[in-house]
């Protein structure tokens, strides 16, 4: 199999680390996901195929996310978590506008700037703050410390 060599556009670093195993799955299923696009645009490999499959998978997995996020910081009691939810819920509304203008403009950059500055962004000043509180509400529940498999999804061992 050939394996490419790309400088990821978002390089994972343990600074974006909730500290909750399975969220961080997810978040670095995410990043993997933004920087195969960023890798298929720069080539300039058929752009519209890959925001088209990134827009599916990325909305997909973006949904499990914040469902799984949302449930455990209502478990936890976390105090801000309605407007936590309407974020997220923006994000959904907002990704699929852009997806669609890139697709229907031509130019993949807009869809990536905005799942890139997004994420990153999200996890950083919306995320982390609750990293901890979610954790000490939920010290005894398996499936916080739960994660699927250890391994993420292939794009991982292209862009390591
Ligand atoms: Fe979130
Ligand atoms: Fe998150």
């Amino acid at each position: 199999m050939e394996h490419y060599h790309h400088e990821p556009s978002i390089r994972w670093t343990p600074a974006f680390k909730l500290g909750i195993p399975i969220l961080d799955e997810h978040h670095r299923g995410i990043v993997s996901l933004i920087n195969a696009l960023d890798f298929a645009v720069r080539r300039d490999e058929n752009a519209e195929f890959f925001v088209n499959t990134i827009f599916n998978l990325a909305d997909y997995y973006a949904k499990l996310h914040f469902a799984t996020e949302e449930s455990l910081m209502k478990y936890a009691g976390y105090p801000d978590l309605e407007n936590h939810k309407k974020e997220h819920a923006d994000m959904v509304k907002e990704s699929f506008a852009l997806a669609t203008q890139s697709i229907r403009v031509r130019n993949p950059y807009i869809y990536l700037k905005f799942l890139h500055e997004w994420w990153i962004n999200h996890i950083r000043t919306c995320d982390l703050p609750y990293g901890p509180f979610v954790r000490q509400h939920t010290a005894q529940d398996s499936t916080v410390t739960y994660t699927e498999t250890g391994k993420h999804l292939w794009m991982d061992s292209c862009f390591a």
